[in-house]
């Protein structure tokens, strides 16, 4: 193996084992188990093929300066795909089995882990329906599985301001719809919105509430944040967005450690462009600084352009206690 772990992106680069379980319809899953990393046999019929019934997770591994390995809040990713397995009419993964699953995979590939501050051992926890089908119904058998990849951030320039552009040409999810639940489906319709955004010079799209395209959503896969003064405002888990496990840990540590006002409500554009400081946050995206917004065909800074005090002092806050370089006193890192 020679990996470049200086030089590592947000793309994929495979490591030696993953974790495979299957279970079929009605009856419990089964104890899995690990194999090496290798494609998989799906017949042409397989539901995940036809009705993309599948979901998937998203979770990191850090590796402490003291040569720990620590894993950030997994069971909150346990709970999120157990409550999308109830969504896709899939069996859910007992929270048991996914943390050993994810356990047993990131100590299999452990030197794939890039040395602390050069990136994380990203882990993708799928679920989908294997089994074959014609009619619209649940697949008759079921896979999860687990495989890791070393990567570096998700923007390009780590904590740098990353442009955005606020689409009114496409909604993410709906009310009452899938936006809520990791849902595979969710992701390639907004490849095109987010080309479209790269093509005129934006990392990514803001999304629009569907019904009155007016209250923001998300940030492609990226939960929005807005600072005016001393309180943090975030929109409100409606059921559209997702519940991101970094966006709660902001909420927690941005009430806990920094003493801000913390608000879970809704958050038009006309008020997010008032903001002192804008930023979005994911496993994948960490937080990112938003240094600008294009709003019907105009830039607005944030910021001046730079990081934000109160965004950099988020973001050191929570990336310290990820990779153990502070306490931990909301015992959020599991040690594996
Ligand atoms: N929103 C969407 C649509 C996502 O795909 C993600 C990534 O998982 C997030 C938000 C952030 O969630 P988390 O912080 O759990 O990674
Ligand atoms: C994550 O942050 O884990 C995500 O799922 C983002 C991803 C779609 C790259």
């Amino acid at each position: 193996m020679s990996i470049d772990f200086g030089e590592l992106t947000f793309s994929f680069t495979p490591t030696r084992t993953m974790f495979i379980a299957r279970c079929e319809l009605g009856d419990e899953w089964q104890p899995g188990e690990l194999q090496p990393f290798q494609n998989l046999e799906l017949s042409p019929a397989a539901c995940v093929l036809n009705y993309g019934q599948g979901l998937f997770e998203g979770l990191k591994a850090y590796r402490a300066d003291d040569g720990r390995i620590l894993l950030f809040r997994p069971a909150m990713n346990a709970a999120r795909l157990r409550a999308g397995c109830r969504r896709l009419s899939m069996p859910p993964v007992p929270e048991e089995l996914f943390l050993s699953a994810v356990r047993d995979v990131v100590s299999e590939n452990s030197d794939y882990i890039p040395p602390n501050n050069d990136g994380a051992l990203y882990i993708r926890p799928l679920v989908f329906g294997s089994g074959a089908i014609l009619g619209v119904a649940p697949a008759p058998e079921f896979a999860f599985l687990v495989y890791a990849s070393p990567v570096g951030p998700y923007f390009k320039g780590g904590l740098s301001p990353i442009r955005l552009l606020v689409t009114r040409d496409f909604h993410r999810a709906a009310p009452k719809g899938t936006g809520g639940v990791k849902a595979i489906g969710n992701y390639a319709p907004g490849m095109l919105p987010s080309s479209h955004a790269k093509r005129k010079g934006y990392a990514e799209v803001v999304y629009l509430d569907a019904v009155e395209e007016r209250y923001i959503e998300e940030v492609g896969a990226a939960n929005f944040f807005a600072i005016f003064g001393d309180t943090l405002v975030t929109p409100a888990l409606s059921g559209s967005i997702l519940s991101g496990v970094t966006r709660d840990s902001v909420l927690q540590l941005a009430a806990e450690r920094f003493g801000l006002k913390v608000e879970e409500r809704d958050v038009s554009i006309d008020e997010a462009l008032g903001a002192d400081e804008l930023f979005c946050s994911g496993t994948a995206a960490v937080i990112s600084p938003i240094g600008c917004i294009n709003y019907e065909g105009q830039d607005h800074q944030f910021s001046g352009g730079e990081v934000g005090p109160r965004t950099r002092a988020l973001y050191e806050a929570l990336t310290a206690i990820q990779h153990g370089d502070a306490p931990d006193e909301f015992g959020w890192v599991v040690e594996v």
